[in-house]
């Protein structure tokens, strides 16, 4: 057994007990030099001078991050004008936002024309409801390649099993559409699913959508989405996606049709775990052990509502357990059930998993939940949510955001 975090030093300078203590548990941690890498990665998957990662906010929306996201020269997607506002706060100009919407109301498309904002339209309803709101506008069309990939069914967004996108079948009255309302369509865009580990089913995919592609004749810009995985089981070994490769197969699939489409078209892609996930942990304080009949629980304070992967979708996540800032790693392994304090037989981050001997007061430091943890995280059980700290490039931290107050529990209230 190994610690990651010690491997990556992880902390900088600073000691999980520390943070613990200052900030309490649960506690999100960030570091800002694993991040900036893996924004870097992602800005390396297509050798085209024009490429444009868009980086996808609803896995992380923390300021900072968007910030950092910016200074690194991303552009972003966003899914609301709630996103939209966030964007725009931390610096992204309009025209580096990308509104994906699905299913919104006149009001929500507005939102984004007055602010010029592309919108990418994905049902003949919705391209309807944009051209008689914006007669002669710009807009893209989110198209359905026909093959999706994900972790969990209910992450896979194309293919046949689900509610996103235009089907091939559907593409003719979608241009009719448009051309009724005299829109231009710049743009096309697809997102097959989310955490996929081998490239295959995306290039498939992927080869699909650019041939759909061509039925549009002015195009600016193709977007070929995210869904980049990570290893989420990474302290037995997991490799990672292996970007070498994807890269060059991506390449050579891009140049081909450049070539073929004629016109100059700007790629771009819209990862979000790839880039947030590996760069966040949550520290969380061992409260209470006990044995129920046959299992042994571990009762933390990361319930359900500070990380609602492992309830929502069985996902995996890597613990680490720290013992006065020494991660424990010698001695006998046991199974245990490691939960937390929300009121719910479901409040499980991990189910009967091989963890060391853990005792009450220890640290636990929970991997890879630098997306989709936050930014899915409820104040369910009138629970507050956790403060997030950043781990500098000097390895000093600084708060990102503080911990919820009881009275925010009352702002809401008329
Ligand atoms: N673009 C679009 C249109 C998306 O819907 C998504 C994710 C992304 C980009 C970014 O995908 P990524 O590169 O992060 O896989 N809550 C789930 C994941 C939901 C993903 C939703 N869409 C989870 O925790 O696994």
């Amino acid at each position: 057994m190994y610690s990651y975090t010690e491997a990556c030093r992880f902390f900088g300078d600073m000691f999980p007990e520390d943070l613990a203590r200052r900030y309490g548990t649960p506690l999100y941690v960030y570091n800002e030099a694993i991040l900036r890498e893996r924004m870097r990665e992602m800005k390396s998957i297509l050798k085209d001078d024009s490429f444009t990662v868009n980086y996808s906010i609803k896995t992380n929306s923390n300021l900072s991050i968007l910030k950092i996201a910016l200074d690194e020269g991303l552009s972003a997607d966003a899914m609301s004008p709630g996103e939209i506002h966030v964007l725009l706060e931390a610096g992204f100009p309009s025209e580096k936002i990308f509104y994906v919407a699905n299913n919104v109301s006149e009001d929500e498309m507005r939102y984004a024309i007055d602010r010029n904002v592309m919108i990418s339209l994905d049902s003949v309803s919705q391209i309807e409801r944009f051209g008689k709101i914006n007669p002669g506008g710009r807009c893209a069309i989110r198209l359905n390649p026909g093959i999706g990939a994900g972790h969990h069914a209910k992450v896979v967004t194309a293919g046949k099993k689900t509610k996103f996108a235009v089907a091939d079948i559907d593409i003719d009255t979608a241009i009719e559409t448009a051309n009724r309302f005299a829109l231009r369509i710049v743009g096309v865009n697809q997102h097959i699913g989310s955490h996929f580990m081998d490239s295959k089913k995306f290039l498939e995919a992927l080869s699909n959508f650019l041939s759909l592609a061509e039925q549009f004749e002015k195009l600016e810009f193709v977007d070929f989405g995210g869904g980049f995985g990570i290893p989420y089981k990474k302290l037995s070994g997991e490799e990672r996606f292996d970007i070498e490769e994807f890269s060059g197969k991506l390449t050579v699939m891009v140049r081909e049709w450049k070539k073929k489409y004629g016109r100059n078209v700007v790629f771009k892609s819209e990862p979000g775990r790839y880039i947030a996930a590996e760069s966040g942990i949550i520290l969380g304080r061992v409260q209470t052990i006990k044995h129920n009949y046959s299992d042994k629980y571990i009762g933390t304070d990361v319930g359900m509502n500070v990380l609602i992967r492992p309830s929502m979708y069985n996902s995996w996540h890597d613990i680490e357990v720290y013992r006065n800032n020494t991660p424990i790693l010698d001695g006998d392994v046991e199974e245990v059930t490691v939960v937390g304090n929300i009121c719910e037989t479901g409040d499980i981050l991990a189910a009967r998993r091989l963890l060391p001997q853990i005792e009450e007061g220890d640290l636990i430091c929970v991997l890879d939940t630098g997306a989709y943890g936050y930014s899915m995280a409820s104040s369910y059980n009138n629970r507050l949510r956790p403060a997030e700290v950043m781990i500098g490039m000097d390895g000093k931290e600084r708060l990102i955001r503080r911990r919820e107050t009881l009275s925010d529990l009352m702002t809401l209230f008329p």
